[in-house]
């Protein structure tokens, strides 16, 4: 009796201190062996960093890894967080609810983003980067801070993190899609390599994939059911995801693809100098969009429209163009012959909003613009291609000294309102990726100008349709104006406002007229 009982104490004492082997037994669950490595690197280990590509199960294992040092450690406390709190929610901890529930062993009731195990001191809880304090007082406690999705982590984090890890068993793990090239996440693979346990998993590496290579891929029958469909482990990263992904993501060299280079294999974006806007802004701004869904507020509004050939896009960005803060409120795509019924129809519900609806008029995108005009849309003909204005008495900041065209210079503006976290409403995959590819060259004279559409097709770049739709709805500021109603306007004796040549009926939309007015601080 006494030796069974010594026996099970002994078992269950080997089950506990193995989170693998707290996995299999007591959660149930089954691990591929890169999950089993990183769970034995986080006991051991008090660093431990994960880049991987997406869907190789990096959450699924941070969620074992909390439920297994609560039950490890009796008065085991673990902090989680991640970039929003809506993604400490419902990613990680939909996860941890998720195994809790089918656990062999019952778990308590969990909170949302909460779960107490033996009482006050071991509880495992989901927390907002927003307030750094929330990561403080938990000295000479075992603590384990997980956190996912880290290179979107605000930066201010990590000295209250480095001041947890300053006293007590504190373990840190670390996990994302390596998606930006500075940073705590970075440096764990660069700079600070040595103190930290580091993991790369490449998609080709995961389960579904492991033996094939991107040849391979390219050559199975892509019919739905064929080789592509058949993947050992559904839930992780697919052939098909991966296949699909390759056409959106792969720009001809590493280079030119860092989408692909970061969410499949799961290494960091090589460092491009003249890239125009950096991929970290983008997934920034993803992430902000995922957070806060965008409101339309039934505020004036501008369309940029990209028109299509044969097998390029029509694509139509509707915005509202405050200077501080612009929204993106829908975007809508084509392909065809003839778009324009599409893109009338798509206007149409925003028509005595829109203050202007800019068409790149080069090429096919003139008779586009006519017919929009004929339907009675403020159409601004754009040739992104001429030159700037001067503004000589801006001296340095002419934008005629720093932009060799218009084109570079509203590209420019997409990216400053980018860099300063301005730009609500971004989730498009591909827009984010025909930005991220967006490179810039300087002329003789140090003037600014993108990349032509040539030489980006010559490294494997499609036309950026999308980028080049946004560009034109938001790449020129909103006018120091407001807008007024004619009947208004008859009280006030006006003059009238002058267009120039590319807006004859641009700013005038239908029944409105600009006044001028000061605008408030701020904008870009
Ligand atoms: N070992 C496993 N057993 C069961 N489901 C798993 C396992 N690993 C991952 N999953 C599931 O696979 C999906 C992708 O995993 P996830 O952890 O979200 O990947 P990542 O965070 O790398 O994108 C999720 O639905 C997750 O629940
Ligand atoms: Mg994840």
């Amino acid at each position: 009796m006494l030796e069974d009982a010594k026996r099970q104490a002994e078992d269950s004492r080997i089950l506990f201190h193995d989170p693998v082997l707290f996995a299999k037994h007591i959660l149930g669950v089954k691990l591929w062996d890169r999950q089993r490595q990183i769970l034995r690197a986080i006991r051991k280990d008090n660093r431990t960093a994960v880049k991987a590509s997406h869907g190789t199960g990096k959450t699924f294992t941070l969620a074992i890894a909390v439920l297994w040092w609560l039950t490890r450690y009796e008065n085991g406390i673990v902090l989680t967080t991640s970039p929003t709190f809506r993604q400490v929610k419902t990613q990680l901890w939909a996860e941890i609810r998720r195994v809790a529930s089918r656990s062999r062993c019952a778990f308590p009731k969990l909170k949302t983003t909460a779960l107490k195990l033996r009482g006050e001191e071991n509880f495992a809880i989901g927390l907002s980067t927003h307030q750094a304090e929330n990561f403080q007082g938990y000295h000479g406690k075992q603590v384990l801070i997980v956190a996912d999705e880290a290179p979107g982590i605000q930066e201010e984090i990590w000295d209250a993190v480095e001041g947890v890890m300053a006293g007590g068993k504190v373990h840190l793990v670390l996990a994302g899609n390596p998606t930006c090239a500075s940073g705590k996440f970075f440096d764990a693979f660069n700079r600070e390599r040595s103190v930290w346990q580091c993991f790369t998993i490449d998609a080709f590496a995961s389960p579904n994939l492991a033996g094939l290579a991107i040849d391979d891929l390219l050559q199975m029958d892509p019919a739905e059911g064929g080789p592509l469909d058949k993947n050992p482990v559904p839930f992780l990263a697919t052939r098909r995801w991966v296949y699909d992904h390759y056409g959106m993501w792969w720009h001809g060299d590493e280079t030119s693809s860092p989408i692909w280079m970061s969410r499949v294999r799961g290494e960091f974006p090589t460092l491009m100098e003249n890239a125009l806007i950096k991929l970290a802004w983008l997934e920034r701004a993803k992430n902000r969009a995922r957070q806060q869904i965008v409101q339309d507020t039934g505020e004036r509004l501008v369309a940029g429209v990209d028109v299509g050939g044969v097998d390029s896009e029509t694509v139509v960005y509707v915005c509202e163009p405050n200077r501080t803060s612009p929204k993106i409120i829908n975007l809508g795509a084509w392909r065809g012959e003839d778009t324009r019924g599409h893109a009338v129809a798509f206007l149409r519900p925003y028509h005595k909003r829109l203050a202007v609806v800019r068409v790149d008029a080069d090429g096919v995108g003139h008779n586009f613009g006519l017919h929009l005009r004929d339907e009675g849309f403020p159409v601004q003909m754009v040739h992104v291609g001429v030159p700037v204005e001067e503004q000589p008495n801006l001296k340095m900041e002419d934008p005629a000294r720093r932009f060799v065209n218009r084109k570079a210079q509203y590209y420019q503006r997409i990216a400053d309102i980018l860099e300063h976290d301005a730009l609500e409403g971004l989730i498009d995959d591909l827009t984010i990726d025909q930005l991220s590819s967006l490179r810039y060259e300087l002329d003789s004279r140090g003037r600014m100008k993108i990349e032509s559409k040539e030489k980006a097709r010559e490294r494997g770049v499609p036309s950026p349709d999308r980028a080049e739709a946004l560009m034109l709805a938001l790449g020129e500021p909103p006018p120091l104006m407001e807008w007024t109603s004619i009947g208004q306007l008859q009280t006030q004796s006006r003059p009238h406002p002058v267009f120039d040549e590319d807006s004859p009926r641009g700013y005038s939309g239908l029944g409105t007229l600009l006044k001028s007015r000061k605008w408030g601080p701020g904008g870009f």
